[in-house]
Protein backbone atom coordinates (compact mmCIF):
# COMPACT_ATOMS: atom_id res chain seq x y z
CA UNK A 1 0.00 0.00 0.00
CA UNK A 2 1.22 3.25 -0.78
CA UNK A 3 2.46 5.23 2.14
CA UNK A 4 0.66 8.38 3.18
CA UNK A 5 1.94 11.64 5.09
CA UNK A 6 0.20 10.93 8.56
CA UNK A 7 -2.60 14.14 9.42
CA UNK A 8 -4.52 15.45 12.02
CA UNK A 9 -7.16 13.52 11.02
CA UNK A 10 -5.45 10.22 11.11
CA UNK A 11 -4.04 10.95 14.83
CA UNK A 12 -7.45 11.72 15.73
CA UNK A 13 -9.40 8.70 13.90
CA UNK A 14 -6.62 6.84 16.13
CA UNK A 15 -8.57 7.31 19.25
CA UNK A 16 -11.81 6.77 17.48
CA UNK A 17 -10.93 3.24 16.63
CA UNK A 18 -8.79 2.49 19.42
CA UNK A 19 -5.37 2.38 17.53
CA UNK A 20 -2.62 3.53 19.82
CA UNK A 21 -0.74 6.90 18.23
CA UNK A 22 3.24 6.09 18.27
CA UNK A 23 5.28 8.96 18.77
CA UNK A 24 9.36 10.01 19.77
CA UNK A 25 11.17 13.03 19.65
CA UNK A 26 13.78 13.86 16.96
CA UNK A 27 16.56 16.81 16.73
CA UNK A 28 18.55 16.01 13.69
CA UNK A 29 18.25 14.46 10.23
CA UNK A 30 19.55 10.94 10.84
CA UNK A 31 17.27 10.29 13.82
CA UNK A 32 14.59 11.83 11.61
CA UNK A 33 15.14 9.37 9.35
CA UNK A 34 15.11 6.37 11.40
CA UNK A 35 11.89 7.75 13.25
CA UNK A 36 9.88 8.25 10.09
CA UNK A 37 11.25 4.89 7.91
CA UNK A 38 9.96 3.00 11.13
CA UNK A 39 6.33 4.31 10.84
CA UNK A 40 5.64 6.83 13.76
CA UNK A 41 2.83 8.49 13.39
CA UNK A 42 4.63 11.72 15.28
CA UNK A 43 8.19 13.57 15.54
CA UNK A 44 8.17 16.38 18.03
CA UNK A 45 11.22 18.38 18.00
CA UNK A 46 11.06 18.38 21.50
CA UNK A 47 13.07 21.28 23.56
CA UNK A 48 14.42 18.51 25.35
CA UNK A 49 16.87 19.34 22.64
CA UNK A 50 18.71 21.50 25.43
CA UNK A 51 19.31 18.56 27.90
CA UNK A 52 19.85 15.77 25.75
CA UNK A 53 21.52 17.47 22.52
CA UNK A 54 23.25 20.92 23.95
CA UNK A 55 24.00 19.70 27.55
CA UNK A 56 22.24 21.99 29.20
CA UNK A 57 21.20 21.86 32.62
CA UNK A 58 17.03 21.41 32.03
CA UNK A 59 15.02 23.12 28.65
CA UNK A 60 14.95 27.16 30.27
CA UNK A 61 17.56 28.30 28.52
CA UNK A 62 16.89 26.77 24.84
CA UNK A 63 16.10 29.47 22.78
CA UNK A 64 13.53 30.08 19.28
CA UNK A 65 16.90 29.91 17.20
CA UNK A 66 17.86 26.31 18.55
CA UNK A 67 14.53 24.96 18.10
CA UNK A 68 14.62 26.16 14.54
CA UNK A 69 17.91 25.02 13.26
CA UNK A 70 17.12 21.43 14.44
CA UNK A 71 13.72 21.44 13.70
CA UNK A 72 15.17 22.24 9.67
CA UNK A 73 16.95 19.35 9.81
CA UNK A 74 14.32 16.58 11.47
CA UNK A 75 12.01 18.12 8.12
CA UNK A 76 14.84 17.05 5.85
CA UNK A 77 14.29 13.44 7.43
CA UNK A 78 11.21 13.46 8.01
CA UNK A 79 8.59 12.38 5.19
CA UNK A 80 5.54 10.86 6.37
CA UNK A 81 5.41 11.55 9.97
CA UNK A 82 3.22 14.22 11.53
CA UNK A 83 5.89 16.49 12.86
CA UNK A 84 5.81 19.34 15.52
CA UNK A 85 7.95 21.77 17.02
CA UNK A 86 7.99 22.39 20.72
CA UNK A 87 7.49 25.75 21.78
CA UNK A 88 10.54 27.22 24.36
CA UNK A 89 10.63 28.85 27.42
CA UNK A 90 9.44 32.51 26.90
CA UNK A 91 8.30 32.06 23.37
CA UNK A 92 4.51 32.36 24.00
CA UNK A 93 4.06 33.34 27.52
CA UNK A 94 4.77 36.93 26.78
CA UNK A 95 2.06 38.01 24.87
CA UNK A 96 -0.26 36.61 21.95
CA UNK A 97 1.43 38.57 19.42
CA UNK A 98 4.81 36.65 20.44
CA UNK A 99 3.14 33.45 20.65
CA UNK A 100 1.54 33.08 17.19
CA UNK A 101 4.71 34.97 15.72
CA UNK A 102 7.32 32.43 17.31
CA UNK A 103 4.40 29.05 16.46
CA UNK A 104 4.23 30.89 12.84
CA UNK A 105 8.21 30.36 12.84
CA UNK A 106 7.67 26.80 13.10
CA UNK A 107 5.96 26.50 10.44
CA UNK A 108 7.24 28.53 7.63
CA UNK A 109 11.11 28.69 8.57
CA UNK A 110 10.81 24.71 10.08
CA UNK A 111 8.20 23.29 7.79
CA UNK A 112 6.48 21.99 10.83
CA UNK A 113 2.62 20.75 10.97
CA UNK A 114 1.85 21.48 14.10
CA UNK A 115 3.54 23.20 17.08
CA UNK A 116 3.24 22.23 21.21
CA UNK A 117 2.65 24.35 24.16
CA UNK A 118 3.34 23.32 28.03
CA UNK A 119 0.63 24.50 30.27
CA UNK A 120 -2.46 24.29 31.59
CA UNK A 121 -4.26 27.23 32.79
CA UNK A 122 -1.81 29.40 31.69
CA UNK A 123 -1.32 28.55 28.20
CA UNK A 124 -4.43 28.63 27.53
CA UNK A 125 -4.74 32.28 26.04
CA UNK A 126 -1.48 31.59 24.03
CA UNK A 127 -3.09 28.26 22.81
CA UNK A 128 -6.50 29.95 21.64
CA UNK A 129 -4.73 33.07 19.67
CA UNK A 130 -2.28 29.96 17.65
CA UNK A 131 -5.40 27.83 16.94
CA UNK A 132 -6.96 31.35 15.94
CA UNK A 133 -4.20 31.90 12.91
CA UNK A 134 -4.43 28.42 11.39
CA UNK A 135 -1.91 26.54 13.75
CA UNK A 136 -2.50 23.55 14.98
CA UNK A 137 -1.62 22.85 18.78
CA UNK A 138 -0.31 19.63 21.06
CA UNK A 139 -0.79 20.45 25.16
CA UNK A 140 1.34 19.39 27.36
CA UNK A 141 -0.03 19.02 31.30
CA UNK A 142 0.77 17.53 34.22
CA UNK A 143 4.83 17.39 34.62
CA UNK A 144 5.86 20.89 32.41
CA UNK A 145 9.68 20.65 32.54
CA UNK A 146 10.14 23.96 31.65
CA UNK A 147 8.47 25.41 34.93
CA UNK A 148 9.92 21.90 36.96
CA UNK A 149 11.14 24.59 39.46
CA UNK A 150 8.04 26.19 39.88
CA UNK A 151 6.66 23.13 40.27
CA UNK A 152 8.78 21.73 43.10
CA UNK A 153 11.14 19.36 40.52
CA UNK A 154 10.85 16.45 38.18
CA UNK A 155 8.13 14.82 39.97
CA UNK A 156 5.00 13.15 39.83
CA UNK A 157 1.86 15.40 39.12
CA UNK A 158 -1.81 15.16 40.42
CA UNK A 159 -1.12 12.96 42.94
CA UNK A 160 -3.70 13.96 45.20
CA UNK A 161 -8.15 14.22 44.35
CA UNK A 162 -7.40 17.86 44.40
CA UNK A 163 -4.40 17.44 41.67
CA UNK A 164 -5.86 15.94 39.53
CA UNK A 165 -9.52 17.43 39.63
CA UNK A 166 -6.89 20.38 38.32
CA UNK A 167 -5.65 18.43 35.71
CA UNK A 168 -8.86 17.23 34.49
CA UNK A 169 -10.51 20.79 34.39
CA UNK A 170 -7.04 22.32 31.83
CA UNK A 171 -7.29 19.22 29.79
CA UNK A 172 -10.88 20.10 29.10
CA UNK A 173 -9.92 23.63 28.63
CA UNK A 174 -7.45 22.79 26.48
CA UNK A 175 -9.16 20.61 24.24
CA UNK A 176 -11.69 23.89 23.96
CA UNK A 177 -9.40 26.27 23.27
CA UNK A 178 -8.73 23.97 20.12
CA UNK A 179 -5.61 21.41 20.67
CA UNK A 180 -5.85 18.53 18.50
CA UNK A 181 -4.30 16.46 21.27
CA UNK A 182 -2.59 16.72 24.63
CA UNK A 183 0.24 15.45 26.16
CA UNK A 184 0.14 14.22 29.78
CA UNK A 185 3.76 13.88 31.52
CA UNK A 186 4.04 12.30 34.95
CA UNK A 187 0.62 11.46 36.02
CA UNK A 188 -0.61 8.41 37.89
CA UNK A 189 -1.85 5.95 35.00
CA UNK A 190 -5.72 6.04 36.90
CA UNK A 191 -5.96 9.74 36.83
CA UNK A 192 -4.65 9.49 33.24
CA UNK A 193 -7.44 6.92 31.98
CA UNK A 194 -10.21 9.56 33.54
CA UNK A 195 -8.43 12.01 31.48
CA UNK A 196 -8.73 10.26 28.51
CA UNK A 197 -11.96 9.12 28.78
CA UNK A 198 -13.48 12.48 29.10
CA UNK A 199 -11.50 13.98 26.12
CA UNK A 200 -12.83 13.33 22.50
CA UNK A 201 -9.41 14.36 21.43
CA UNK A 202 -5.99 11.84 22.05
CA UNK A 203 -3.63 11.69 25.10
CA UNK A 204 -0.52 10.98 24.47
CA UNK A 205 0.85 9.79 27.83
CA UNK A 206 5.11 10.36 29.05
CA UNK A 207 4.84 8.52 31.93
CA UNK A 208 1.07 8.72 32.20
CA UNK A 209 0.55 4.44 31.80
CA UNK A 210 -1.42 2.88 29.95
CA UNK A 211 -4.71 4.15 29.53
CA UNK A 212 -3.90 6.79 26.90
CA UNK A 213 -4.34 7.29 23.43
CA UNK A 214 -0.60 7.25 22.57
CA UNK A 215 2.72 7.29 23.83
CA UNK A 216 5.75 9.56 23.52
CA UNK A 217 9.16 9.05 25.13
CA UNK A 218 12.18 11.18 24.35
CA UNK A 219 14.43 9.70 21.91
CA UNK A 220 17.54 9.86 23.19
CA UNK A 221 16.18 8.10 26.35
CA UNK A 222 14.54 5.31 24.55
CA UNK A 223 18.37 4.35 22.78
CA UNK A 224 20.83 4.73 25.02
CA UNK A 225 22.11 7.98 24.22
CA UNK A 226 21.43 10.28 27.35
CA UNK A 227 22.39 8.55 30.94
CA UNK A 228 22.57 11.54 32.96
CA UNK A 229 18.83 10.83 34.42
CA UNK A 230 16.46 8.13 33.27
CA UNK A 231 13.09 8.71 34.47
CA UNK A 232 10.90 5.67 35.91
CA UNK A 233 8.74 5.63 33.00
CA UNK A 234 11.66 4.88 30.69
CA UNK A 235 12.50 1.87 28.55
CA UNK A 236 15.45 1.47 27.07
CA UNK A 237 15.20 -0.57 23.82
CA UNK A 238 19.15 0.40 22.84
CA UNK A 239 22.31 1.03 24.33
CA UNK A 240 23.84 3.63 21.38
CA UNK A 241 26.53 5.33 24.06
CA UNK A 242 27.90 2.17 24.99
CA UNK A 243 28.48 0.88 21.29
CA UNK A 244 29.72 4.12 20.25
CA UNK A 245 32.09 4.17 23.05
CA UNK A 246 33.03 0.36 22.17
CA UNK A 247 33.44 1.54 18.63
CA UNK A 248 35.34 5.03 19.32
CA UNK A 249 37.94 3.13 21.42
CA UNK A 250 38.78 0.65 19.13
CA UNK A 251 39.28 2.85 16.25
CA UNK A 252 41.52 4.67 18.55
CA UNK A 253 43.77 1.44 19.38
CA UNK A 254 43.81 0.49 15.41
CA UNK A 255 44.96 3.61 14.57
CA UNK A 256 48.02 3.90 16.94
CA UNK A 257 48.81 0.09 16.28
CA UNK A 258 48.99 0.78 12.63
CA UNK A 259 45.79 -1.29 11.70
CA UNK A 260 43.86 1.24 9.99
CA UNK A 261 43.91 2.22 7.48
CA UNK A 262 44.27 -1.07 5.84
CA UNK A 263 44.66 -1.81 2.09
CA UNK A 264 40.53 -1.60 1.90
CA UNK A 265 40.70 2.13 2.81
CA UNK A 266 43.76 3.40 0.62
CA UNK A 267 44.04 4.84 -2.71
CA UNK A 268 46.63 3.45 -4.96
CA UNK A 269 48.27 5.12 -8.15
CA UNK A 270 49.57 3.35 -11.03
CA UNK A 271 53.39 1.72 -10.24
CA UNK A 272 54.46 3.33 -13.97
CA UNK A 273 52.73 6.60 -13.20
CA UNK A 274 54.58 6.44 -9.18
CA UNK A 275 57.95 5.45 -11.35
CA UNK A 276 57.49 8.74 -13.34
CA UNK A 277 56.78 10.90 -10.42
CA UNK A 278 59.82 9.79 -8.54
CA UNK A 279 61.97 9.88 -11.52
CA UNK A 280 61.01 13.91 -12.03
CA UNK A 281 61.85 14.66 -8.42
O1 LIG B 1 10.55 18.21 25.09
C1 LIG B 1 10.14 17.05 25.00
O2 LIG B 1 10.86 16.16 24.57
C2 LIG B 1 8.76 16.79 25.41
C3 LIG B 1 8.20 15.44 25.46
C4 LIG B 1 8.89 14.22 25.58
C5 LIG B 1 6.74 15.33 25.58
O3 LIG B 1 8.08 17.71 25.71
Amino acid sequence: MERKKVTITDIQNKKRDGKKITALTAYDYPMARVLDEAGLDIVLVGDSLGMVVLGYDSTVPVTMDEMIHHAKAVRRGTKYAFMIGDMPFLSYQVSKEDAIRNAGRFMKEAGCDAVKLEGGYDAVEATEAIVNAGIAVLGHIGLTPQSASKLGGFKVQANSAERARRLIDEALMLEKAGCFAVVLECVPEAVAKIVTEKLSIPTISCGAGRWCDGQILVLNDVIGLYDKFTPKFVKQYAKLSHAALEGVKKYKDEVEKGIFPSDEHVFTIKEEELRKLKKRR
